[in-house]
C-alpha cells in the first residue's frame, strides 16, 4: 500500500476525548497510618478526580487533617509516622524514594485552618513562590501577583496596598490571600483544612464562592467540619469516621440516600 502525504492539506489533529470520563489526580490505595503505635487511617482507598471538588468530612479526630498532610507529604515532618499501602498522583506513587517533595509542593498547594501568611507585604507573599522557584523579572512578578490575586478574588481589595502588611487584613483576606499564594506557583491540586472554620459568615461564602470558581482549573480536596457547606461546594464526598472511609459518593447522593447508617448517623447530626 502506498502512503501519500499531502502536506499542504494536513489540518492540524483534534484530540478527542473518548467519554467524558474525567482524569484521576489522587488514588489512593490501601493507605494505612500511624502515629507511634496509634493506627490513624485504616485502609483507605479513594480516588480524586480532575476539577472536581472532594469534600471529607466526619467528627474530630477521624483522621481528616491526617490524610490531607500525607496527599502532600507534610506528614513525614511528624516524628514516627509510618505508612503502609499506597498513594498515586498522575499515577506516580508519592512514598517512592526517588520522588522528591519539592516536585511534588510545586503541584500541590495547602491552605491551612488559620489564615498564615508570611509576616510581609501582600505583594512579596504571593511573590514568594515564583521567586524561590527562580524568577527575578520584576514585570513577570508584577504579572503573577496580578493573576494570583484575580484568582483569589481580593485583588480589588488589595490593588492600591500591595506594599502594605499583609497582617492589616481581615480575617477572611487573608485567607484569600494565602489561597492567591498557593495560585502562585501555578498548582495542579488545592488541598484545604477548613479553610473557613476561622472566618466569619460572610467571608465563608467569599471563600465557597471562590472554590467553585477554582475547581474549573484545580482539583480541590476540603476538609470541612460543616455539612451544609460539604453539600454546598463540593461533587463528591468522603465521610471519615475512626481513620476510615465509611462512604465515599456524590455529594448529592451522599446527603440524601446514605448508603451506611453510621453516615446517616452523623449527617443527621445524631453524632459528631
Ligand atoms: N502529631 C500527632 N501525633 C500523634 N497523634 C496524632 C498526631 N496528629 C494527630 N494525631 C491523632 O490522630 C488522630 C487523627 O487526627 P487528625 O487527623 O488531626 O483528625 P481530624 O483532622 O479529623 O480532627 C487523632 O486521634 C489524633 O489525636
Ligand atoms: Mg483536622
Amino acid at each position: 500500500m502506498e502512503l501519500t502525504v499531502i502536506k499542504e492539506k494536513v489540518e492540524p489533529q483534534k484530540i478527542v476525548e473518548v467519554g467524558t470520563e474525567k482524569a484521576v489526580v489522587y488514588r489512593t490505595n490501601q493507605l494505612n497510618l500511624w502515629y507511634g503505635e496509634h493506627h490513624a487511617l485504616k485502609e483507605i482507598n479513594l480516588d480524586i478526580y480532575e476539577n472536581e471538588v472532594m469534600a471529607i468530612i466526619g467528627p474530630s479526630g477521624c483522621g481528616k487533617s491526617t490524610y490531607i498532610k500525607t496527599l502532600n507529604r507534610m506528614i513525614e515532618l511528624v516524628p514516627n509516622v509510618r505508612t503502609s499501602g499506597e498513594i498515586t498522583y498522575r499515577g506516580r506513587n508519592i512514598f517512592d524514594p526517588s520522588y522528591r517533595v519539592e516536585e511534588l509542593r510545586t503541584q500541590v498547594g495547602m491552605v491551612f485552618q488559620k489564615p498564615n501568611p508570611f509576616p510581609k507585604s501582600i505583594y512579596d507573599n504571593v511573590a514568594y513562590g515564583p521567586r524561590i522557584h527562580g524568577i527575578r523579572d520584576k514585570k513577570i512578578l508584577d504579572e503573577i501577583v496580578e493573576k494570583s490575586l484575580r484568582g483569589a478574588a481580593i485583588w480589588d481589595e488589595v490593588k492600591d496596598r500591595l506594599h502594605d502588611h499583609a497582617y492589616g487584613l481581615s480575617g477572611g483576606q487573608q485567607q484569600r490571600l494565602c489561597i492567591a499564594r498557593c495560585l502562585a506557583i501555578e498548582p495542579d491540586v488545592i488541598l484545604m483544612d477548613e479553610p473557613t472554620s476561622a472566618l466569619d459568615p460572610i467571608s465563608t461564602l467569599k471563600i465557597e464562592e471562590l472554590v467553585q470558581e477554582l475547581k474549573k482549573r484545580y482539583s480541590i480536596i476540603i476538609v470541612t467540619h460543616n455539612m451544609q457547606q460539604a453539600a454546598r461546594i463540593s461533587d463528591k464526598t468522603a465521610f471519615f469516621l475512626n481513620g476510615e472511609v465509611i462512604e465515599c459518593s456524590d455529594t448529592d447522593q451522599l446527603f440524601s440516600n446514605p448508603a451506611d447508617k453510621r453516615t446517616e448517623d452523623y449527617i443527621t447530626g445524631r453524632f459528631g
